[in-house]
């Protein structure tokens, strides 16, 4: 559960998650501006659709659910089972990817710190 820097294979999986990240969302993401989704910084440990300035649709923000690992590698995997009528047209259909690009999202920490953000 605990994710920590100083395991090789936790930090190969976030450098892979954060290339994916590259490649997979940040056409609709980033960590710190909304773009057609919302910005991610701080996303596990918070409610979906808590952000008060972005747009999201009924069903996300009433959903309640508490984005952890778990929920967000079920929302990855089909958006729509988690959360029908969710706005979100996109999943990933491999389990490591699910896996990795969670590890990243999870190194955004809320507060600013630009180690973190590095990595
Ligand atoms: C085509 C644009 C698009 C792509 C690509 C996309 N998303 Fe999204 N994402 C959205 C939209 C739009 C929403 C808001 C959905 C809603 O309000 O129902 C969203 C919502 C989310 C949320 C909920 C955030 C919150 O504040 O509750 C997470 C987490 C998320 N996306 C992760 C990802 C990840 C990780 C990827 C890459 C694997 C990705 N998204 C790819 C458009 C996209």
């Amino acid at each position: 559960m605990l994710w920590t820097a100083h395991s090789p294979a936790a930090a190969q999986s976030v450098e892979r998650g954060a290339a994916l990240y590259a490649a997979h969302c940040s056409s609709c993401h980033s960590a710190d501006q909304h773009g057609d989704g919302p910005a991610h910084r701080g996303v596990v440990g918070r409610r979906a659709g808590a952000l008060k300035d972005f747009d999201y649709s009924p069903a996300l923000s009433a959903s309640r659910i508490l984005w952890t690992r778990a929920t967000l590698k079920a929302w990855l995997r089909d958006p729509e089972a988690l959360i029908p009528g969710q706005g979100m047209d996109y999943q990933l259909d491999q389990a490591r990817d699910r896996e990795d690009v969670v590890a990243y999202l999870a190194t955004l920490k809320r507060l600013p710190s630009p180690e973190s953000a590095a990595r």
